[in-house]
């Protein structure tokens, strides 16, 4: 593949610092939004062909030296960090004081995703719905708690979790005083555990791009959290999306804007958080209203790949607005399509042999197993985001973690699109490759597992 080499001639430089199907989805969003411009994406996956998105696998999410180090070589006319590990370790801050421009929270802001607890004290403290919650350091007390409670709760660790096993949703106070004393085992009483009301409900993902004072709302969408059909097993990162959310409409988004983006800008300012680029909350559609579960830093991940598909303004003159906080002017145009994304992962490479690892999002699984048939997706029906997949030193794509790929179809219906994203995902394969296959079949609503 002939890639744009850095001396040509272009109007737009930007960096995107991810290494997911999401910062593919993002860089994907640039170049076709903007025909001008050449993305750098590190450290990105070197499997992307495409000539203006350009991997750089020098790069780390847990060190920002080498990302100093690129810039001072590949000047650019913005960075922009979709990660959590990145922003957490305060990426944004350290670029801008090299004097480059960066979108993104600082590590202060991005403590609403990385603490548990001081997202849950931001919604408190602003006014944004929520379930009730108390946090605690002595797993003891954290369990005399639950057995004071009339109501069933969520047990959570406050800690960045690898996979998103983070929060564990129980029926019974046994269950979680058995989630407390299993957090414990794992973290120690390093961290705090916090326990929260379990609300009912169908879950919704809410996304908006902020510029520090406003906030553009983007299109929405529902998350397949649990690992396994008919929404068993426990959460993971995502099995897949889709999106627009069943129950999107105006009324909708603008119950959005007003109960929980303008509490939540309020809130930033107040707080005197430096907050640019996306926030995500996590929320529940509950028969009292909309009330949010969780805040994160950044897109959704597998969202960004059914929701920023679909946006057609350019995200060049979107992030530009956002460096200049003149988003209040800003709109946002989007195809109106469906979509609808489906993870393939390293699940279990036999699973006839109690020996063998039993695969993500299980427990260990082994990666390298070379993925075939990529060429085969019909890009007129399906997008493909890719992951985990990285080539090996044959050139080969191989996978290389859990999720490992999002095949997304789209079309004019929710129905049109999960077709095309089945039809279309079967082009693929891999040794142990595992998917939902009840992605988007019907409306997931939170159900005793
Ligand atoms: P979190 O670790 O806070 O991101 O939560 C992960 C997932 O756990 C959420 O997306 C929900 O599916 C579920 N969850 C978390 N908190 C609650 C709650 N209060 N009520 C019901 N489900 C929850
Ligand atoms: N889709 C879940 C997440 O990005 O955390």
């Amino acid at each position: 593949m002939k890639r744009t080499d850095e001396h040509t001639p272009r109007h737009h430089r930007v960096l995107v610092v991810d290494g997911t199907g999401r910062g593919h989805a993002v860089c994907e969003l640039f170049t076709r939004t903007d025909p001008d411009v050449v993305v750098y994406y590190g450290p990105g996956c070197d499997v992307i062909e495409h000539d203006r998105i350009i991997p750089v696998s020098t790069l780390t999410l847990t060190n920002p030296r080498p990302t100093l180090e690129f810039l001072a070589e590949h000047p650019v006319d913005f960075v922009f960090i979709s990660n959590i590990d990145a922003l957490s370790r305060g990426y944004v801050e350290i670029l801008r004081a090299f004097g480059h421009r960066v979108i993104g929270p600082t590590a202060e802001a991005a403590e609403l995703e990385s603490s548990k607890e001081r997202g849950k004290r931001f919604c408190l403290d602003h006014g944004i719905p929520t379930a009730a919650y108390q946090s605690f350091t002595d797993p003891e007390a954290a369990k005399e708690y639950i057995r004071s409670l009339s109501y069933a709760c969520v047990v959570k660790i406050d800690v960045l979790t690898p996979d998103g096993d983070g929060a564990v949703v129980c029926d019974t106070a046994g269950e979680a005083t058995a989630a407390v004393d299993a957090f414990a085992r794992t973290y120690g009483e390093q961290f705090k555990i916090v326990v929260e009301q379990r609300l009912t409900g169908q879950e919704l993902s809410v996304f908006a791009l902020l510029d520090g004072e406003s906030a553009l709302l983007f299109p929405t969408a529902m998350d397949f959290k649990r690992t396994l059909e008919q929404d068993a097993g426990g959460n993971c990162d995502g099995m897949g999306s889709i999106a627009p959310h069943p129950a999107d409409d105006e009324a909708l988004r603008q119950e959005i804007r007003t109960v929980l983006l303008e509490p939540l800008m309020r809130g930033i300012a107040a707080d005197g958080l430096d907050f640019t680029g996306f926030v995500y909350l996590g929320t529940m559609i509950t028969d009292a209203g909309l009330r949010v579960i969780e805040i994160n830093a950044r897109f959704g991940d597998s969202e960004a790949e059914v929701v920023l598909p679909g946006v057609q303004s350019s995200f060049t003159a979107l992030c530009e607005a956002v460096l200049e906080r003149r988003l209040h002017l800003e709109e946002l145009t989007s195809d109106g399509l469906a979509r609808c994304s489906v993870a393939l992962t390293q699940g279990c490479l036999d699973p006839s042999d109690p020996q063998a690892l039993p695969g993500w999002p299980f427990g260990a699984f082994e990666t390298g197993q070379e993925v075939h048939g990529l060429a085969g997706i019909d890009p007129a029906e399906a997008d493909v985001f890719y992951a985990n997949l990285r080539r090996d030193a044959a050139g080969t794509p191989v996978t290389s973690g859990g999720r490992v790929l999002h095949v997304v179809g789209r079309g004019a219906t929710a129905d049109e699109a999960r077709r095309g994203a089945y039809r279309q995902l079967a082009h693929v394969s891999f040794r142990g490759m595992r998917y939902r296959d009840d992605i988007g079949a019907e409306p997931a609503v939170v159900v005793p597992h």
